[in-house]
């Protein structure tokens, strides 16, 4: 069978999340920097489906809410009487040829290895697991020839049944028009008086479709969120294999306990990352890129040679070659360094262009300027680019020298090649060339007195 171009995946994200203790519904909670329930989205489209049905319900709209992808389709489940129940309202949507895939919005790392070998089975498929405890999942019932029979669930299960350690992981896939009609003949007298989707087991089993199980390579495939310790224990999982991949791939980690990935890094050859680094969104670093302890950065470019020194923060900035940037630097949205810039400690820039060979290296605000080639700009300098209502830039040309503790009053221009001197406050535009001072003459008074406590 297989006919992957019939096959409706549905996400079942109805349920409450009682131990979350959250507002925010379960599905919603990040895991790697984005919800549970994308996860296996992202997993699911991988499978290139017909459809992809989310069933919500605890939480109401905030679920649907939260994407605004045209391929998902939502299907409202109000009360949620069981994951049977669930899988009912999201039969308007299905296609009736071939399969349907059933996942849970709360199991975010299932792999795609894993669901392929569950929907390339003939017949009805099974997720299941071995598991040393198996209290409080649905126990697998074989008969003598070791056929699937049914499911039992804990709570209606007998003392033998109990025994039972191989496990129902909950994922599974059917044919879609004998699951539609399967459905359709659940009753709800169990201990729990739901509709339980695994009621459709036996029905299977005594019309005489073939049932097969699968096992998941890795345990943690089939663990599922209930808890903000058992959320914390899948981001660690999930961090780990990313590293992995990464160390795979070719790229240093000081260590990977130590790494957070929250969205997407990609990196060239000889990249090493030191201990404590987080990245967001989309994270690009060229070859021999070095990252120093305890940096963050989000929606990043950095070309090959670069090294950023530790507790240095970027966002949305691109940087150049051989640029060194940090300890303790800050660069934020809009800013681009060109080749060999330096960016010093304490030093935080802002929606500007640093020129090649620039230097900020020490405790500075640069924002909204324009800095050219090899300038240089002195411990202290600060662009005054807000007037209180508005933001003005401040241009500096090429081979421009910007003494210390210097205010550069936006708009204003430092020419080609000016130097200014240490301590001025510049309101008009620097001549190129030549030296720019604003501060006042020193003076000596040598009859000056110290005051006195009165
Ligand atoms: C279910 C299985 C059990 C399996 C276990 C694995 C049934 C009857 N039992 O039990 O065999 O071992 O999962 O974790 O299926 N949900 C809804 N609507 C509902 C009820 C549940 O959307 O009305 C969703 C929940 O959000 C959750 C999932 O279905 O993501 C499982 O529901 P839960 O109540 O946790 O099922 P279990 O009792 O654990
Ligand atoms: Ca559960």
């Amino acid at each position: 069978m297989s006919n992957s171009e019939k096959l409706n995946v549905v996400i079942l994200a109805a349920g409450k999340g009682t131990r979350m203790y959250s507002r925010v519904p379960k599905v919603l909670h990040r895991l790697a920097g984005i919800p549970l329930l994308s996860h296996v989205i992202n997993t699911a489209r991988l499978l290139k489906p017909a459809g992809i049905c989310v069933v919500y319900g605890h939480g109401g709209e905030a679920v649907p809410a939260a994407f605004s992808d045209g391929d998902l389709r939502f299907a409202l489940q109000e009360p949620q009487n069981g994951t049977g129940h669930a899988v009912q309202m999201a039969l308007p949507h299905l296609v009736e040829d071939g399969n349907t895939l059933i996942l849970y919005g709360d199991v975010p790392l299932t792999g795609i290895a894993t669901l392929e070998k569950l929907t390339q089975t003939e017949g009805m498929a099974l997720l299941t697991a071995q598991m040393g405890n198996p209290h409080g999942y649905g126990r697998i019932v074989r008969d003598d020839d070791g056929s699937i029979v049914r499911i039992v669930e804990e709570k209606d299960a007998t003392k033998e049944e109990r025994e039972i350690t191989e496990v129902n992981t909950g994922i599974l896939v059917a044919p879609t028009k004998k699951l539609k009609s399967w459905l359709s003949g659940l009753k709800n007298d169990n201990a729990q008086k739901e509709y339980y989707l695994t009621d459709v087991i036996e029905m299977a089993a005594s019309e005489g479709t073939r049932i097969t199980s699968v096992h998941p390579q890795r345990s943690w495939e089939v663990m599922g969120v209930n808890n903000k310790a058992q959320l914390a224990e899948l981001e660690r999982i999930f961090q780990l294999e990313t590293a992995r991949e990464l160390m795979m791939q070719g790229v240093g980690l000081a260590d990977p306990a130590r790494l957070d990935v929250r969205g997407e890094l990609s990196c060239g050859m000889d990249v090493f990352i030191d201990a404590n680094c987080v990245f967001e969104g989309v994270v690009r670093l060229g070859d021999n890129v070095r990252i120093g302890a305890n940096s963050v950065l989000k929606n990043v470019e950095i070309r090959e040679g670069t090294e950023i020194a530790p507790f240095t923060h970027i966002e949305g900035a691109g940087i150049g070659r051989n640029c060194k940037i940090g300890p303790y630097a800050r660069i934020r949205p809009g800013t681009t360094l060109a080749d060999d810039a330096h960016i010093g400690n304490f030093v935080e820039i802002k929606n500007s262009r640093i020129g090649a060979g620039s230097k900020a290296n020490h405790l500075s605000y640069v924002g909204d300027a324009s800095v050219g080639n090899n300038v240089n700009i002195g411990a202290g300098t600060i662009t005054c680019n807000y007037d209180g209502a508005n933001k003005h830039r401040t241009v500096i040309e090429d081979d421009a020298f910007i003494g210390s503790d210097t205010q550069l009053i936006a708009p204003v221009t430092v020419g080609k090649g000016a130097t200014i001197g240490a301590g001025s406050t510049i309101t008009r535009n620097a001549p190129e060339g030549g030296l720019t001072l604003s501060r006042s003459r020193q003076v000596h008074i040598e009859s000056w007195k110290r005051p006195k406590k009165g």
